[in-house]
């Protein structure tokens, strides 16, 4: 028995094949989950569904938790690792998607695009007001050069941004390769006109965009965070704003989620969305296709290779 706990391409019910019965449920309601999970073999899950310490204890018969998708801090891997559970992910399905949308909250947030679009909706027609901030000759900030901070330097290096990096796990030389400069976190902070944030969420990285460091930022800086919520700051985010400590953000992710009502929301210079990093139909395709590829391995007893 497959349990799939979120709302996956019909891709990933193709894929994993005649041989399994699949039920499913709403991961995100807690009682529906733990019931739901007694008995499956396997499970299959996005961003809402929290796998922790309580859900492998209620699930007697599970073999694998598949993720679809990069990101597994909804998961607590070693407590599956010591209950004998495998736990896998898609960690490239998506990596262009999200990408791609961080770039759009870019643009988004430089160009007024949301607040200007929500105003001629409702009647106004207000050109003064949104006049934004250009690309080109400004310095994009990097933090996390991993596999999706690449694929955005290399996207708004084409709209004529300089690229600098602050990623402790990367040479210098090999970020040069790619034209971009490594800095510290304190001097991508104090040179940046625009910072995106593209690092997983650990207890490292919850706050790393604080207080502190939101004091050290240019006033016309813009922040962009499509990776996960908490990694800036929420609450020195919001005073930033009001006291005019950063021009604008574009957030995908929030610390707690589902998030419809948080008083940034009330900024104008604010771009909201509701977790869409990962949500493309190419992207949920391929997601899909390839955890149902490693819970048919897995519970065939086979090797899974990693994606
Ligand atoms: C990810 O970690 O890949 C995304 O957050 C997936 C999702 O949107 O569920």
């Amino acid at each position: 028995m497959v349990l799939i706990a979120e709302e996956l391409s019909p891709a990933t019910v193709d894929a994993l094949g005649p041989d399994f019965e699949i039920r499913h449920c709403d991961g995100a309601d807690r009682t529906e989950l733990l019931t739901a999970i007694a008995d499956v073999d396997a499970i299959l899950i996005r961003s809402a569904t929290r796998i922790d310490a309580e859900a492998l204890a209620a699930a007697k018969k599970l073999k694998v938790v598949a993720r679809a998708g990069v990101g597994l801090d909804n998961v607590d891997v070693s407590a599956a690792t010591k209950a004998g559970v495998m736990v896998v992910n898609a960690p490239t399905s998506n990596i262009v998607t999200a990408a791609e949308l961080a770039c759009g909250l870019l643009i988004s947030v430089a160009r007024n695009i949301a607040p200007a679009n929500s105003a001629l909706k409702a009647g106004e027609w207000k050109r003064n007001k949104y006049t934004g901030v250009e690309l080109a000759e400004k310095t994009l900030g990097v933090v996390g050069l991993g596999r999706i901070g690449v694929l955005v330097a290399q996207r708004m290096s084409a709209f004529g941004m300089k690229i600098v990096a602050y990623d402790p796990y990367i040479q210098a030389a090999r970020a040069a390769q790619m034209g971009v400069k490594l800095l510290s976190l304190d001097e991508l902070l104090e040179v940046a006109d625009f910072i995106t944030v593209h690092l997983p969420k650990t207890p490292e990285t919850i706050g790393l965009i604080g207080d502190e460091a939101l004091h050290k930022v240019k006033p016309t800086v813009r922040i962009v965070n499509a990776a996960r919520g908490g990694i800036i700051d929420e609450a020195a985010l919001l005073s930033a704003l009001k006291e005019g400590r950063v021009a604008g953000a574009g957030l995908d992710v929030y610390a707690k989620e589902p998030c419809t009502d948080s008083p940034l929301f009330t900024f104008d210079n604010v771009v909201a969305t509701p977790h869409l990093g990962a949500s493309t139909d190419e992207a949920q395709e391929k997601a899909g296709i390839s955890v149902a590829r490693s819970v048919r391995l897995a519970l065939a007893g086979e090797l899974v290779p990693d994606a």
